[in-house]
C-alpha cells in the first residue's frame, strides 16, 4: 500500500502538504477550511501585535506563471491567531504558528505569549517579509539575522523555524547556514518566501500591476521553482541537524516530488492554493501517489532528500 503519511519534529502528519503563510489563513473561515482540508499540517497568516489593513489595493496580481504581491502584512494581530491556535485539533494536523512582528521587540511579546498560551503549535518566524515599506527584509542583513536568532532563542523555551527569503549566491547560502546553526533551537527552515521585489507591466495601459511600492512585489508561482529548489537543497545540505520546509512554485504533484527529492520534508503550497482552493491538495495528493506508484516508492522516506547529482 502506498503511504504519503511522515513525521515532522516528531508529530504524525498524513501527507507532507500545508499552505504557505499568508493563502488561506487570515480569517477563522479560512483556517477552517484548511484544517478540514486534506493538507497534511496548516500555518496561520504571519502576524504583527496589532491588527494591520495591509498596503493599498490592488496589492496581487495573477501573472501568466505565477503572482505579485505586495499586501504588507495584512492580518487580524497576533492575538486572533492565539485563539485559534488555542481550539486548533492537534490531533487532526499540527499548526504552526507564523510571526512577522515589525521590530524585535514586538516579536518577543509575541513569543512570550505564544509560550504563555501552552499551544503546542510550531512558532515559524517570517524573517523576509518583502512588502512593508520602509522595513527591510531581515535575513538579508546577516548581523540583523543573529541577532534576532540570539534574542528569540533565550526568550523562547521551545524549538522554532524561521522562514528565510531566497538566496542566490553559494557564499550566502554558506553564511546564512552557518548563522543557523549556531542556534539549536532553530529546528526548521522555510524556503522560500517570494521573491521580493519584482515588477510586472501591463501592455495595453502601460502601467504596473499593483498599487504599493509603485509596483513592485514578490514573486510567487512556478517563477519560483528553481531558485526554490535550489534554497532546499542547499540549506538541507549545510545544517543537516535541521528540517526543512519547502515553499515555491508548487502547481503540482511533480513540485511536490521535486522540493522531497532536493530535501523538503513538508511542501508549502501558496500562489496555487490562492487561485484554487483548499481542495488543490487532493489533486497534489493524487499526482504524488501516482508518480510514487509509477517510480516504485512505497514511501515518502524512500526519496526524501535523495536528490543525485551528475
Ligand atoms: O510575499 C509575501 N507577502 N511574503 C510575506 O512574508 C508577507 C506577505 C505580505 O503580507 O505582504
Amino acid at each position: 500500500m502506498l503511504d504519503l503519511s511522515t513525521f515532522f519534529l516528531g508529530r504524525p502528519l498524513t501527507a507532507p502538504l500545508m499552505n504557505a503563510s499568508g493563502v488561506w489563513c487570515n480569517v477563522n473561515s479560512q483556517l477552517h477550511a484548511l484544517a478540514e482540508s486534506e493538507a497534511g499540517a496548516m500555518v496561520t497568516k504571519s502576524c504583527t501585535l496589532l491588527r494591520r489593513d495591509g498596503n493599498p489595493e490592488p496589492r496581487y496580481h495573477t501573472l501568466t506563471m505565477g503572482s505579485i504581491n505586495s499586501m504588507g502584512l495584512p492580518n487580524e494581530g497576533h492575538q486572533y491567531y492565539l485563539d485559534y491556535a488555542e481550539r486548533h485539533d492537534y490531533e487532526n494536523k499540527p499548526l504552526f504558528f507564523s510571526v512577522a512582528g515589525l521590530t524585535l521587540d514586538d516579536n518577543l511579546t509575541i513569543v512570550a505569549q505564544i509560550q504563555d498560551a501552552y499551544t503546542p503549535a510550531l512558532l515559524e518566524l517570517n524573517l523576509s517579509c518583502p512588502n512593508v515599506p520602509g522595513k527591510a527584509q531581515i535575513a538579508y542583513d546577516f548581523d540583523a539575522l543573529d541577532v534576532i536568532l540570539a534574542e528569540i532563542s533565550s526568550a523562547y523555551s521551545r524549538p522554532f523555524g524561521v522562514k528565510l527569503p531566497p538566496y542566490f549566491d553559494i557564499a550566502h547560502f554558506d553564511e546564512v547556514a552557518d548563522i543557523l546553526n549556531r542556534y539549536e533551537k532553530v529546528n526548521f527552515i522555510t524556503c522560500i518566501n517570494s521573491i521580493g521585489n519584482g515588477l510586472m507591466i501591463d501592455m495595453e495601459s502601460e502601467t504596473v500591476l499593483i498599487k504599493p511600492k509603485q509596483g513592485f512585489g514578490g514573486i510567487g508561482g512556478e517563477y519560483v521553482l528553481p531558485t526554490a529548489l535550489a534554497n532546499v537543497n542547499a540549506f538541507h545540505q549545510r545544517c543537516p541537524k535541521k528540517s526543512i520546509i519547502g515553499c515555491g512554485g508548487v502547481n503540482t504533484g511533480e513540485h511536490v516530488f521535486m522540493h522531497l527529492l532536493a530535501g523538503a520534508s513538508i511542501v508549502q503550497v501558496g500562489t496555487a492554493l490562492y487561485e484554487q482552493g483548499p481542495d488543490i491538495f487532493v489533486r497534489l495528493k493524487a499526482e504524488l501517489a501516482q508518480i510514487m506508484q509509477e517510480k516504485g516508492y512505497k514511501t515518502i522516506r524512500e526519496f526524501q532528500g535523495k536528490l543525485k547529482t551528475l
